[in-house]
């Protein structure tokens, strides 16, 4: 079946973001900013334009402004981009990584496209890199994400209370979740079912 019932399923590719046109760079950092994406991350505060491109040099300096290797990987479908995948801070000695992931185009969500950016993200990391565990953080009141992580077979491994404070001044609760490569491995066929790889 497809992603879209009735419609052939549209072709999912990633390039690194190092490799793609300044305009789709830019249109990454406007994903980024937009407050659907931005205030789902631990980092709320909007990216200037002279920020992004430190950070774009920092991933070519094979780092990432927080220190630990990154990578980051633009998502299309049938060649139009569409969201952002990303592993952060990986960790050769303990083969851990963090990861990230976002739907940038709004007419692009509730489409399954979630859905099959985490099970790549896990084939990235896994099957590609070789990590032995993948982690990340969620915050408690993003229930779709929340909703897609768990579906995939993550656990939730702690809870950092009162963690995040957002632009209205609230504080956020912060789920820790992650995934074992034996544990996702074992799972993986079923898993290419629930993300609807063809
Ligand atoms: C979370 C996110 C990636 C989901 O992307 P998506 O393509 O819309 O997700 P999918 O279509 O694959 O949805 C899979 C399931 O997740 C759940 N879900 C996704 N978005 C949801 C929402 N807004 N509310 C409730 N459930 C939701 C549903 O169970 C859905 O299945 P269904 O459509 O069959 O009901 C997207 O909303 C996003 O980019 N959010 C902002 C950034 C973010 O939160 N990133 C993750 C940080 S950990």
């Amino acid at each position: 079946m497809g992603i879209l019932k009735g419609r052939t399923s549209p072709m999912i590719t990633y390039r690194n973001i190092l490799d793609v046109s300044p305009d789709v760079r830019g249109l990454v950092r406007l994903w980024r900013n937009s407050p659907r994406v931005r205030l789902r991350m631990l980092n709320q505060e909007v990216i200037s334009e002279e920020q992004h491109a430190r950070w774009l040099g920092s991933l070519a300096d094979g780092g990432s402004l927080a220190g630990g290797r990154s990578e980051v990987r633009v998502a299309f479908s049938d060649g139009t981009p569409f969201g952002v995948i990303s592993l952060k801070d990986v960790d050769s000695n303990s083969m851990v990584c963090d990861w990230g992931f976002y739907v940038g185009e709004e007419a692009f969500l509730r489409r399954g496209l979630g859905r099959r950016l985490l099970y790549d993200l896990h084939e990235w990391g896994f099957a590609e890199r070789g990590m032995r565990k993948m982690y990340t953080a969620v915050l408690s009141d993003n229930h779709g994400a929340l909703l897609v992580e768990l579906e995939a077979g993550n656990k939730i491994e702690g809870l950092l209370r009162d963690h995040v404070r957002t632009p209205s001044g609230a504080l956020v609760d912060v789920y820790l979740i992650a995934q074992f490569s034996a544990e996702w491995t074992a799972r993986r066929e079923a898993l290419s079912t629930w993300a609807r790889i063809e």
